[in-house]
């Protein structure tokens, strides 16, 4: 990331704290790691959250046979999530029809960011009992002025299992998981209904499980419109309009 795009996303102030964080590396943490995880820090202190931490799943309780092909925890930082938003074909005043699910919403981050945006409905399914508990105590003790979305939910379950509500919809997916699991989560969709409009799926990271990205772009269901960022994004194709 540049200095200028640096300073844009998390202040002058912020930034120096990364260079300082970024000059007393000695453990050699990655940058994007290190970048990350402040953000996510400072994203907790500002709205009275706890989000931050990367937590792998065996260190977690997960009473799922889905457990073996899921990705460990961490966050989606607030400016990466914005800058995904820019990229939705939708204007502002039409997400007001759309609900926005959350596939694997750990701690919730992803769906305190959404509440930025004016979506009918905001919800999260998780698998990991732990994550999932944090995802509420943050619900409760979230503070944003800003706030246009305040039916937001937190689901304790298995993504594969996700009863889908009434159409349109913009599905998140921080790589939550690979091949198994998309093809229930794929299957759902399909045996849903899907309103009126045309629904999106954001995968973001998809290029840390190669396999699965390349499984999910040949899915004749999702049309890619964008690629970039380490995150896609598919239109659901016609035949579901
Ligand atoms: C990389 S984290 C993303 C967290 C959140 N979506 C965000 O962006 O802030 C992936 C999450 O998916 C969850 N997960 C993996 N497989 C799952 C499944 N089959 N059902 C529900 N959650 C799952 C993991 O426990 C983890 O919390």
């Amino acid at each position: 990331m540049s200095l200028t795009h640096s300073v844009r996303v998390r202040g002058v102030l912020g930034t120096i704290e990364l260079a300082f964080l970024r000059c007393f590396n000695f453990k050699r943490t990655p940058y994007d790691t290190i970048s990350r995880m402040l953000d996510l820090r400072r994203f907790d202190r500002r709205y009275n959250v706890e989000t931050a931490g990367l937590i792998d799943l065996d260190k977690l309780r997960v009473d799922s046979a889905n457990k073996v092909h899921g990705v460990r925890y961490g966050g989606v930082t607030q400016w990466k999530f914005r800058e995904i938003m820019n990229r939705i074909p939708l204007r502002a005043e039409e997400l007001n029809a759309y609900s926005f699910i959350d596939f694997g919403s750990g701690k919730g981050a992803a769906l305190m960011h959404a509440s930025d945006y004016p979506f009918a409905k905001i919800v999260g399914v998780e698998f990991a009992e732990d994550l999932h508990r944090t995802a509420l105590q943050n619900l409760e003790t979230f503070r944003n002025r800003k706030q246009k979305c305040r039916d937001i939910v937190s689901i304790f379950g298995d993504a594969g299992q996700f009863a889908f509500p009434e159409g349109p919809w913009i599905m998140f997916l921080n790589v939550p998981f690979g091949i198994p699991v998309w093809k229930q989560v794929i299957q759902n969709v399909e045996n849903a209904s899907p309103g009126n409009g045309t629904s999106y799926l954001i995968y973001l990271n998809y290029e840390w499980l190669p396999e699965t990205a390349e499984f999910v772009a040949g899915l004749p269901l999702l049309k890619l419109i964008d690629d970039s960022e380490s995150t896609r994004i598919y239109q659901l194709a016609p035949t579901r309009l």
